[in-house]
């Protein structure tokens, strides 16, 4: 069987790639970032949404899509993601792509207020429409190796003299290990079945548990102040400017709040966040992971 993979030197594309290529499987991927020095070395094609999509995908059995972005830059948006991905599953129609294993979020929406999970709703729609056969997997938030927002709270932790949650802190986030869900998604790619799964790790902490679970593990004193979300968004520009990215937008600070990284469903993943926290305390937070840096 012939794999691709869209995002083979990106973060969860990454480690799904590696999974199969420790299975011995065929893999190429669809990626415009440089191959890292540690990155598996796979044949690569460019993820360009055009008529050469179809050719990169012919003889391709199963798809891995992780293509996404993160927030409405000048460069990238959610509509044209939108756009592009409604192109990907239509090239693999085309192509004759036995099955889409694809990566949507906790709680999509097509009425969402928010439109990232709008997008992700209007997408699983489409995938569930287009007749192809599929795996649906919805990570709540990701950790583990390159990630970014596990990383920098703890980073912000170890950089600031004290750290703002936004409101009382009560919603809740299910982190599931990026390997557990890379596991998840080549074990979908050999089931026949369509299907819909909730990504989520064995522990669920409410971000103010997040964080102070952080901290302690960090071996940490700092205060832990609760901020509305407008000052923690504004802290959190001021941040982002400091480091040349966008550390957090109003958008996810909004779906954090709205409890939409929590579900009512079974874990999936077995790493707990705790133990890899405490195996990986001296480099957690040590560097900012930038999101604008890796574009
Ligand atoms: N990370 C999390 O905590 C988290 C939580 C919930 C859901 N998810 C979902 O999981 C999936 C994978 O996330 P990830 O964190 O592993 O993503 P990632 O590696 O940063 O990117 C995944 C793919 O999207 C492409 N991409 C990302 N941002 C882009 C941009 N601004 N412009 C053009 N292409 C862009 C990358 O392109 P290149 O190959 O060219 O780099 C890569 O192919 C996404 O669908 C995301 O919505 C992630």
């Amino acid at each position: 069987m012939k794999h691709v993979v869209t995002g083979a030197f990106g973060y969860s594309g990454s480690y799904i790639a590696r999974r199969l290529l420790e299975a011995g499987a065929d893999v190429i991927t669809l990626t415009n970032s440089p191959r890292k020095a540690d990155s598996p070395n796979i044949p690569t094609y460019p993820l360009t949404f055009g008529d050469s999509l179809v050719d990169s995908l012919y003889g391709v059995d199963v798809l891995y899509n992780t293509y996404w972005v993160r927030f409405n830059h000048q460069k990238f948006n959610h509509q044209s993601a939108v756009e592009n991905t409604l192109q990907l599953f239509e090239a693999a129609k085309i192509a004759g792509v036995r099955r889409i294993v694809h990566v949507s979020i906790t709680n999509p929406d097509e009425s969402s207020p928010f439109e990232y999970f709008r997008g992700k709703g209007l997408l699983e729609r489409a995938l569930i429409a287009s007749g192809l056969s599929y795996a649906i997997l919805r990570p709540a938030v990701l950790f583990g190796g390159e990630d970014v927002l596990i990383n920098n709270i703890a980073w912000l932790l170890r950089h600031l003299p004290a750290f703002g949650v936004f409101g009382d802190g009560s919603y809740r986030l299910q982190p599931i290990h990026v390997d557990d869900m890379a596991c998840l998604a080549v074990e979908q790619a050999f089931n026949r079945d369509n299907l819909i799964v909730n990504a989520i790790g064995p522990e669920t902490f409410t971000y103010l548990q997040l964080v102070k679970t952080l901290r302690d593990i960090l071996g940490l004193r700092r205060p832990i102040l609760h901020v509305t979300p407008e000052i923690g968004y504004q802290a959190g520009k001021v941040i982002g400017a400091l480091m040349g990215d966008v550390t957090i937008t109003r958008e996810e600070i909004g779906g954090l709040m709205a409890d939409l990284l929590c579900v009512d469903a079974p874990p999936t993943g077995s790493t707990r966040l705790t133990d890899w926290a405490r195996t990986n305390h001296a480099t957690l937070g040590t560097r900012y992971a930038s999101e604008l840096a890796r574009r």
